[in-house]
């Protein structure tokens, strides 16, 4: 029943290591040039931006992680009042639980309760919108938390691992483009883990969504949580396929190179530097997930938000940001397994380097 495997995923997630092991997100090779002539205080950065016409006051996603089950309340109203309270987005887990079972819909109501005024995004799988009755499934998880958005989330590898899992995609591309042509609010398409690489992302951009939140590795792993649910075979899978994917500063410099849709950077991002580098890689914006789950528990999301938002801040100052659109024309230098793997696809790290030279 989706509801108990929502609440082991959560107990997994809460106890278990469930972070990439061998593949690392790639920001290790994304170097931010530090500039010691700043000509303006740290005071006067500005870390806001409009997001589909509504102001953040950072670039940053709570990411989608729970819901549907009773555990799930507590934990998607402290990050919601938390998000209110910093000005930031924030997205719920999959909302096929109350879709199944309408008790469970508070789990995911408390939300916009608390969060009356944050961007919030309504989250369905890819198997849900693949089946009969995709488009009525995601116009009812709009509407069910008043969302602003709805993520479509990706999940090849969770699914082929997990012993219940659904693995028929067939016309995923057309059954995106339908839900998008239905619904009145943006879609967003995401990974959850093994990152979205140009050639996706060329394919996505066609059926008319808004966003690519790219999920990209070396951050939470997905088999890695069906590994410690499964026994045998699939357990075997879950450790064999621990890795992998693309990752997460490789998935956005690939994406953000490949279309002029908003791309959203995810997966393993765990520090306010992090969240500026994937900015400076030509993200909108950035998510995390794993690193608020434990401060959502225990009730420290001020305090870890508040650490985030400074470091981010930091940084911008430290390479002379005033805001968040100087971000773009940051120089920064790609090095190491990044700039070969981005030249072997016929992407230039040079570029990143020289750009905007005439501007300091
Ligand atoms: C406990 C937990 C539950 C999650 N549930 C969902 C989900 O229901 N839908 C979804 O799109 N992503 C889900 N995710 C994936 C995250 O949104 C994110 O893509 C992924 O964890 C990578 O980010 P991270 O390394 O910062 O955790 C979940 C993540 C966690 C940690």
């Amino acid at each position: 029943m989706t509801e108990n495997r929502k609440a082991e995923h959560l107990r997994i997630c809460l106890t278990e290591d469930v972070q990439a092991k061998k593949v690392t997100t790639g920001f290790e090779d994304v170097h931010l040039v530090h500039k010691a002539v700043p000509e303006f205080g740290l005071g006067d950065v500005d870390t806001s931006i409009s997001m589909f016409g509504e102001e953040l006051r950072a670039p940053i996603i709570i990411e989608a992680m729970t819901g549907g089950t009773p555990d799930a309340l507590k934990i998607n109203s402290n990050l919601a009042e938390a998000a209110e309270h910093f000005g930031l987005a924030m997205g719920v887990g999959s909302q096929r639980a109350a879709l199944e079972t309408p008790r469970l819909i508070d789990t995911f109501r408390v939300v916009r309760e608390k969060g009356p005024n944050i961007f919030l995004v309504a989250n369905l799988g890819l198997p849900q919108i693949v089946a009969n009755n995709g488009v009525e499934a995601a116009e009812s998880a709009v509407e069910m938390i008043k969302a602003d958005a709805l993520a479509i989330h990706l999940n090849s590898l969770q699914e082929a691992i997990q012993r219940e899992g659904e693995t028929e995609f067939h016309n995923s591309l057309e059954r995106i483009g339908e839900v998008v042509s239905r619904l009145s609010v943006p879609v967003i398409v995401k990974e959850t883990g093994a990152g979205i690489a140009m050639e996706d992302v060329r394919l996505l951009s066609q059926t008319g969504v808004k966003a690519i939140d790219v999920g990209g590795a070396g951050g939470t792993s997905w088999a890695a949580v069906e590994s410690y649910r499964e026994a045998g075979l699939k357990h075997r899978l879950g450790v064999t396929f621990w890795d992998w994917g693309v990752p997460t500063a490789i998935s956005v410099a690939e994406a953000a190179s490949s279309t002029d849709l908003k791309v959203i950077a995810s997966g393993g991002l765990r520090t306010g530097v992090d969240v500026c580098k994937a900015v400076c890689l030509g993200a909108s914006a950035a998510g995390l997930a794993y690193p608020l789950l434990k401060p959502a528990d225990v009730g420290q999301l001020d305090h870890a938000l508040g650490i985030l938002i400074e470091e981010f801040r930091t940084s911008m100052f430290l390479i002379g940001a005033k805001n968040v659109v100087d971000l773009e024309q940051r120089p920064i230098v790609i090095t190491g397994k990044m700039a070969e793997w981005l030249r072997l696809r016929g992407l230039s790290p040079e570029a990143y380097a020289r750009r905007q030279k005439s501007h300091d």
